[in-house]
């Protein structure tokens, strides 16, 4: 699976976001180094610190059937600009990454620039 297919997963899950809330429509698909994929979408609550990003519903989705290595993560939203990761999504990434992680990040245009996990969270916190 390359790049353009997996942010191809993040751009078709992207429909089921809610996020009634932010109108923020967010998609993402996270390569396991398995081979699995595993989609997810942001999902908000009237307690907007319950709202979950669409990288963790992705992760924590892989993470929950047994997975722990990924690959790489796409994001995509429906802005015109690239969408990047939260802060706390780049830690959730370390957690199951490494600095060589790639990170896809896309606009609504289906135009992407890939990074390195240690380009977006330097020096991350590892325990
Ligand atoms: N959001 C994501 O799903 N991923 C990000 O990396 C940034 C933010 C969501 C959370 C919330 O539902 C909406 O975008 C606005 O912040």
């Amino acid at each position: 699976m390359d790049d353009k297919e997996l942010l191809l997963l993040a751009e078709e899950i992207k429909k089921n976001s809610y996020s009634p809330y932010s109108k923020f429509r967010v998609g993402a698909a996270v390569l396991m180094k398995s081979g699995k994929t595993y989609q997810g979408v942001n999902i908000e609550n009237a307690s907007f610190g319950a709202t979950v990003c669409a990288e963790r519903t992705a992760i924590f989705k892989a993470v929950s059937e047994g997975e722990r290595k990924i690959e790489a993560v796409a994001i995509t939203s429906d802005s015109d600009e690239l969408t990047f990761p939260c802060g706390i999504c780049r830690q959730v990434i370390a957690e199951f990454g490494d600095e060589n992680t790639r990170i896809i990040c896309a606009n609504n245009r289906g135009e992407f620039k890939v990074f390195k996990l240690a380009e977006l969270l330097p020096n991350a916190f590892i325990f």
